[in-house]
């Protein structure tokens, strides 16, 4: 079944955990569809994992779309949710809205996601006003690193917690399907999770949301140096990598491959 804003929602109402993981290419995103993951995220985390930078700031528009594009290729039935990058909803209503016109005609996905509370509003009306489903994300906002300063525990004083919860409401009232809340609390989490209609997802937000998401690359154990605590790590990629290509280079060097078999 192919996934849509309508089905999301519906999990909700049934009760049913959602899933979400991220996805950078046609490949990981195939097996991550396969499986029955219902949202693929083309998280702008892709500038930090696939591209090398310490932040997400720098990802632009058009590599976003580029990841888009292929993880789209991959996908069947998961609904496909792309992040608007830094800069491209910050200055206006209407390039925020012609930004988001275009990730959708140019993808073929079928959501973006934006981070920001109450000072997006008009944003995320004039995007779903032009049939774009947007999914907030509140909490840890990557993209404002360099006011925030450092990626610690969010929402941590009382008046934070009165401010997510202010951002929160206004996020579903703004239209969005959907909120991510990143690295607060579990407990503030629980309260906005049964004071919205909408889906929560969690990261580092506790057990008590409506789904979870993580980075692909955290959760296959790919960079043993990255092991944030709301991480689990169910396979150690990195080091499963790396003795099949010390084992290549091995044989290459010793001329023990190709054999016989593998030539032709
Ligand atoms: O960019 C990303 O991968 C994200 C998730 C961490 C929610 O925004």
């Amino acid at each position: 079944m192919k996934h849509s804003v309508k089905t999301i929602c519906q999990l909700k109402q049934e009760g049913k955990k959602i899933s979400m993981l991220t996805s950078y290419d046609y490949t990981t995103a195939k097996i991550v569809d396969e499986v029955g993951i219902e949202i693929v995220l083309v998280g702008d985390s892709l500038s930090n994992v696939f591209q090398g930078n310490d932040t997400t700031v720098p990802v632009t528009i058009d590599e976003m779309i580029y990841h888009g594009k292929v993880v789209v290729k991959g996908v069947k039935n998961a609904l496909v949710v792309i992040d608007m990058p830094f800069g491209t909803y910050q200055i206006n209503e209407e390039s925020a809205v012609e930004n988001a016109i275009k990730i959708i005609k140019e993808t073929n996905a079928q959501a973006v996601k934006l981070e920001g509370g109450i000072e997006i509003e008009h944003c995320i009306k004039r995007i779903t006003n032009a049939g774009i489903p947007v999914m907030g994300h509140l909490g840890l906002t990557p993209q404002s690193i360099h006011q925030i300063g450092s990626f610690e525990l969010q929402a941590t004083t009382k008046e934070a917690q009165n401010k997510i919860l202010q951002d929160a409401v206004a996020l579903e009232k703004a239209g969005c399907f959907a909120v991510v809340l990143e690295k607060i609390p579990s407990f503030i989490a629980k309260e906005i999770t049964s004071l919205l209609n909408i889906p929560v997802i969690g990261i580092g937000a506790g057990n008590h949301c409506d789904g979870q998401v993580l980075v692909i690359n955290d959760l296959i154990g790919l960079d043993p140096s990255f092991k944030p605590k709301f991480v689990r790590q169910y396979l150690n990629a990195h080091s499963l990598i790396s003795a099949a290509v010390k084992q290549y280079h091995e044989d290459v060097k010793s001329g023990g491959f190709p054999s016989e078999k593998e030539s032709y």
